[in-house]
């Protein structure tokens, strides 16, 4: 190679599942790519996301920004009017087969011959999309995975296969779900059956959903390097231990917060926040009503549902609390209808009185606003993060995919929340909502202040994730020269 020849800039192409709590970091990276390193980026979604983001972005102002980050999409295999949401998001897993393999390589061919952009120099692929890795053997493109789990629940879901050989799941609904579960290093004395991922509760080992996540978790193995959304001080003897599976482990997080700390010229309307849903701002306003550290705020994320009996049970447990509460009920929240058809008179007296409901907030802006005191969420990975960053303790309910292994992590390792997991009776919530804003405030704050100030230092220059994301870019910068060659060699 003559080293004095000018290297054009790397070029990455950054594929996530499909759903907003993969999309929202991922676009995060591909952001900060652009706007940190100059790399070029190309952002694939399948049509339906693709629609959504370009629905809310301003394209003008965003492609002024990120002049070298563009968009394309696949099909994802379901019919147009599936609703790709709760759920069914998960009939995703089994039909972004075939066609969307096809069409993703498509893509990265069609990178290659483009002439103002060059080859792709490395594929950044969802931790559960594998067909992206055996694209990128095909084509000869490094590849590397982005799980967008914590640490813990990654190397949990490593140890799915094991737990299955020594007879620990899968379980009966009616055992004792208390029961610890020993054998997974690292994890000897904080896990209960109840807090092990929601797969383990599907009582039939062979259940598609459950193999879909032990090929696709050892399928990591083969990309060249892991990309985490969480920080080392958080998890850093998890950490230590994914090294023993990946060469290389990238720890970034929280990305929301290195994207503000790092971005220039950064305006809220200006860039991409990585919502698939309109935020309405009007909260923000009802939140300047009410004082200091008082509210508790409530969400159950993009795709955790409640049933109608689960949704009035939470609504008495805030009301009875009596503190103010800001509550997201998205559509689709509720299983089955969307609207609840008779609201009991008192819970529309309480919620008039001291409540505020939306669709779908701003919840990073929410989450730092002076008046919110405590978040009770389904601990999805990005709002605990978001929390943690904010200082905000938590309740946990959480529901599905990592979300019971993120409260386990929230109330027993870290200590900076309380976890109602499995129960949602109005006086339970109730309990909790008073003990967190008040009985076992004072404790838990201590902790939360300390991981909030360790999160905030992380992505600051020479914190942890600062230099992780650094030393990213420059290992891919390193992997120009190699897949300028080989690029060739997945074009023949
Ligand atoms: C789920 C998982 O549980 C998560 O851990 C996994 O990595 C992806 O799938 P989700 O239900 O979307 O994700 O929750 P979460 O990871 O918390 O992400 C939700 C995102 O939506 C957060 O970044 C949050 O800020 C945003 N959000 C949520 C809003 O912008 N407004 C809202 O009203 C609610």
């Amino acid at each position: 190679m003559d080293v004095s020849e000018p290297q054009p800039q790397p070029h990455v192409v950054i594929l996530p599942f499909p759903a907003q709590g993969h999309i929202k970091p991922m676009l995060m990276l591909a952001q900060l790519f652009c706007n940190n390193a100059n790399f070029y980026v190309t952002f694939v979604n399948t049509h339906h996301t693709h629609n959504l983001i370009h629905k809310l972005i301003n394209k003008t102002n965003f492609k002024r920004l990120f002049p070298t980050l563009r968009f394309e999409a696949i099909p994802d295999g379901l019919p147009p009017q599936h609703p790709r949401s709760g759920p069914q998001v998960l009939d995703i897993f089994f039909t972004m087969g075939f066609e969307s393999k096809a069409k993703f390589k498509d893509v990265l061919t069609g990178l290659h011959q483009q002439e103002e952009w060059s080859p792709p120099t490395c594929i950044i692929a969802d931790g559960i999309m594998s067909f992206a890795i055996d694209v990128a053997e095909d084509l000869h493109i490094p590849v590397i995975t982005f799980r967008t789990y914590n640490a813990s629940c990654t190397w949990l879901y490593f140890h799915i296969q094991n737990l299955i050989q020594q007879g620990e799941i899968p379980f009966q609904g009616d055992d004792d779900m208390d029961r610890p579960i020993a054998c997974i290093p690292g994890f000897e004395s904080l896990l209960r059956r109840r807090d092990l991922p929601s797969i383990c509760r599907l009582e039939d080992a062979q259940n598609p959903i459950l193999q879909f996540y032990i090929t696709q978790t050892s399928a990591m193995t083969r990309a060249s390097a892991l990309i985490l959304n969480t920080f080392d001080e958080l998890e850093s003897p998890i950490i230590s231990k994914l090294g023993s599976l990946f060469p290389k482990i990238y720890t970034i997080g929280p990305l929301h917060a290195l994207f503000k700390s790092r971005t220039t010229h950064y305006t809220e309307s200006d860039s991409s926040n990585g919502s698939l849903r309109e935020q309405d701002m009007t909260c923000l306003t009802w939140l300047d009503s009410q004082p200091s550290k008082s509210v508790i705020y409530v969400s159950f994320g993009s795709v955790a549902t409640l049933t109608r009996d689960q949704l009035l049970e939470f609504w008495y447990g805030l009301v009875n609390s009596e503190k103010p509460f800001l509550w997201v009920i998205r559509e689709g929240l509720l299983l089955g209808d969307d609207t609840v058809v008779e609201t009991p008179a008192e819970l529309e007296v309480g919620t008039t009185e001291s409540g505020c409901i939306v669709r779908w907030a701003p919840q990073e802006e929410v989450l730092t606003h002076r008046a919110v005191g405590g978040f009770l969420t389904h601990s999805g990975w990005n709002s605990t993060l978001e929390s943690i960053l904010a200082g905000i303790p938590m309740i946990c309910w959480p529901q599905l995919a990592d979300q019971q292994v993120n409260s386990r992590c929230v109330s027993e390792l870290w200590k900076v929340g309380l976890d109602m997991k499995d129960f949602c009776d109005r006086s339970t919530v109730e309990k909790m909502v008073r003990n967190l804003m008040e009985g076992k405030r004072e404790e838990i704050m201590k902790s939360i202040a300390g991981n909030s100030k360790m999160a905030c230092d992380s992505v600051k220059e020479g914190g942890s994730s600062y230099c992780n994301l650094e030393k990213l870019i420059e290992d891919i910068r390193s992997m120009r020269s190699t897949t300028k060659n080989i690029a060739h060699v997945g074009n023949e």
